[in-house]
């Protein structure tokens, strides 16, 4: 089983810190951000798939082996540095590329020749779910309902819903809904419920035959939104309703910086300093 990770985005909201560098490479605490992403996508799959832009070669030296400067590290005896940087090296990672920015749904479907007719995940790297706790979470769902597709979601408040996929469904219990329901970034006053498509998905192959037709939607673009709510005429599927502290969002500077201090409590135990020279 795949997880596919789509990485083609030009990253606008962070100019000019992107007019460069990528922005799954921007750091949260010590490591980049789609590493995150990659190493909770292994928790549950062989491979992690990134939909990649050409330009953006800067994510796959991240992932290949830089045998120079592991031959350094050793040389001085930094050992916990090799290791860490081995491992990023290590990490299953492959690659498939979009050529034009045409949506999420168009991305992920550049990924069919990878996932093949199995289930795969969807995993939108500006999302971190520390624990690993959520993709383990969602696969026991689907394995107790026939291998149907399950979507995280997270409750936010009714008035940023427009951001966001809504969800609405029936409550089954314990966190878990029975999807009847998807809309891409709903009006306000016409969302069917405060339930926001968190960037988790656990997807049935038939996903990837709609997006094969599914025309663009909401700002033009083919959104993966509107194939799975495609599949429901045919399938089931179901929510997984997350806790938010199983979650952090890094897509805006804000949460971006929010989401730092909080993997940096997470490692050290406190947060940073106030004053830096105390
Ligand atoms: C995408 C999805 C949306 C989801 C959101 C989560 O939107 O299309 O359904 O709720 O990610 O961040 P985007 O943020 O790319 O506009």
């Amino acid at each position: 089983m795949k997880a596919v990770i789509p990485a083609a985005g030009l990253g606008t909201r962070f100019l000019p810190a992107t007019k460069e560098q990528p922005k799954e490479m921007l750091p949260v605490a010590e490591k980049p951000v789609i590493q995150y992403a990659v190493e909770e996508g292994l928790v549950c799959s062989d491979e992690v798939v990134i939909v990649n832009s050409r330009d953006k070669k800067v994510i796959e030296n991240h992932f290949a082996s830089n045998d120079k400067l592991l031959t350094h590290l050793k040389e001085v005896g930094k050992d916990a540095a090799y290791d860490v940087v081995k491992h990023a090296g290590d990490l299953n990672v492959s690659y498939v590329y979009q050529d034009e920015a045409l949506g999420l749904g168009h991305a992920v479907l550049m990924a069919a020749p990878k996932t093949g007719d199995e289930a795969f995940f969807v995993m939108l790297g500006d999302v971190i779910c520390p624990d690993n706790d959520v993709l383990p979470a969602m696969k026991k769902i689907s394995d107790e309902h026939n291998g149907a597709s399950v979507i995280a979601v997270v409750e936010v408040p009714m008035e940023k819903v427009d951001r966001f996929g809504v969800i609405a469904g029936e409550d089954l219990g314990d966190g878990v809904w029975k999807i009847d329901k998807l809309v891409e970034k709903p009006p306000v006053d016409e969302a069917p419920s405060n339930k926001a498509v968190l960037g988790r998905y656990l997807l049935s192959p038939r996903v990837m035959e709609l997006l094969k037709t599914t025309k663009p939607g909401v700002g033009g673009e083919i959104q993966l939104t509107d194939a799975l709510d495609a599949v429901l005429a045919e399938e089931e599927m179901y929510a997984l309703v997350v806790r938010h502290d199983q979650a952090y969002d890094t897509g805006t500077i804000e949460t971006w910086i929010s989401t730092n201090m909080a993997m940096f409590a997470k490692d050290n135990g406190r947060l940073p300093a106030e004053d830096q020279w105390a």
